[in-house]
C-alpha cells in the first residue's frame, strides 16, 4: 500500500455490513494509515456487525442518526477527542427511501415518506457539514465526500424518489463546498458510483437486471465497492487538493455511453 492517509483523521458514516461501500472505504483507509471513527444510526448498530470492523481497524464506534443535529454534534466533538485533533476526511455513505421500502410508486408516494427519505439521504449531508463547519472541526486541505448515483441526471424509473434525493445531495456538495473552500480550504465532492450489490443497492426494484445492463454498457465494466473505496481514498489523500465542487463519475464509463456492442447484439 502507499501510506496515502498516514497521520490523517476521519469520520466514516454508513458501514452496515461487509458489502457496504463504507466498509470497504474503512478497510482501505486503515491500510493507508488513517485513524477514524465509525458511525451509523443506532438501529444499524444493533445488528452488531460494525464492531467487527471496528476491531479490525482499531476504531471506535459512535452512534449517530445523521438526521439529528444533536447526534452529529456529539459525534464530531467525541471524534476530535478520540482522534486527538481536527478531522481530515469525512465519508457520507447514507441512503434510504421509505417509499421504495414500502413499495410506493414514484407517481403516488406517501409525502411523509418522501420527506423522511430526503432528510436521511440528502439533508443529512447538509446537517453533517453544518456541524463540521460551525465547530471549525475540519483541518485545512481536508476532504469531504458523499456517494451518489447517476439517477440524479438521467431517468432510471425504479430508482423512485432517490433520484430526486441524489440531485439535492449533489447540489448541497456544490453549495456548501463553496463556503468550505473559501473559509477552510476544505474540498467537497460527490462520487457517482456504478450499481453495486449492497443492502441499499439491492433494495431497488429490478436491481439484478439493471446491474447486468450497466455492466454490458460500460467499456470498463461496473466499478466494484472496493474500487469505489480506492477512488475515495485518492479523494481523501493530498494528491487531489484542488478538486472540489465536483460530481465525479466512477462507473467504468457508463455515464458517457449511448449504446454498446453487447447491448446492440441483444436487439439484432
Ligand atoms: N449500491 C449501489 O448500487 C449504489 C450506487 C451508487 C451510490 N450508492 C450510494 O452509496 C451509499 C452507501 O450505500 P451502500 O450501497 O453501501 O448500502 P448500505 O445499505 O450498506 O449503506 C447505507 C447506509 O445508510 C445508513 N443509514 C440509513 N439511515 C441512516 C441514518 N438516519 N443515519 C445514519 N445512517 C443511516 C445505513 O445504516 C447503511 O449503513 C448510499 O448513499 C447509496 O445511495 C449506492
Amino acid at each position: 500500500m502507499y501510506n496515502l492517509l498516514k497521520g490523517k483523521r476521519g469520520i466514516i458514516f454508513g458501514a452496515l455490513n461487509s458489502q457496504s461501500i463504507a466498509w470497504k472505504v474503512a478497510e482501505r483507509a486503515h491500510e493507508e494509515g488513517a485513524e477514524f471513527v465509525l458511525t451509523n444510526a443506532p438501529i444499524a448498530l444493533r445488528m452488531g456487525e460494525l464492531n467487527e470492523l471496528a476491531q479490525k481497524t482499531g476504531s471506535q464506534v459512535i452512534a449517530a442518526d445523521a438526521t439529528s443535529i444533536q447526534d452529529l454534534e456529539n459525534l464530531v466533538e467525541k471524534s476530535m477527542e478520540i482522534l486527538g485533533g481536527k478531522i481530515d476526511f469525512v465519508l457520507h455513505s447514507i441512503g434510504m427511501s421509505v417509499n421504495v421500502r414500502k413499495g410506493k410508486h414514484y407517481t403516488d408516494p406517501n409525502y411523509d415518506f418522501t420527506t423522511k427519505g430526503w432528510d436521511i439521504s440528502a439533508v443529512s449531508f447538509h446537517k453533517t457539514m453544518n456541524v463540521l463547519y460551525n465547530k471549525e472541526a475540519m483541518s485545512e486541505w481536508g476532504s469531504i465526500v458523499a456517494l451518489t448515483y447517476m439517477a440524479a441526471q438521467r431517468v432510471f424509473p425504479d430508482y423512485n424518489d432517490m433520484a430526486d434525493n441524489k440531485a439535492y445531495l449533489e447540489s448541497i456538495a456544490r453549495s456548501f463546498g463553496y463556503f468550505f473552500g473559501r473559509d477552510y480550504k476544505v474540498r467537497v465532492n460527490t462520487i457517482s458510483q456504478s450499481p453495486t450489490p449492497t443492502t441499499a443497492g439491492s433494495g431497488v426494484k429490478g436491481f439484478d437486471g439493471f446491474i447486468e445492463y450497466a455492466e454490458k454498457m460500460s467499456p470498463l465494466g461496473n466499478a466494484t465497492a472496493l474500487e469505489c473505496a480506492d477512488y475515495t481514498i485518492t479523494m481523501f489523500s493530498d494528491l487531489t487538493k484542488k478538486v472540489t465542487l465536483q460530481n465525479l463519475f466512477h462507473d467504468g464509463g457508463f455515464s458517457n455511453m449511448g449504446v454498446s456492442d453487447p447491448v446492440m447484439d441483444k436487439f439484432e
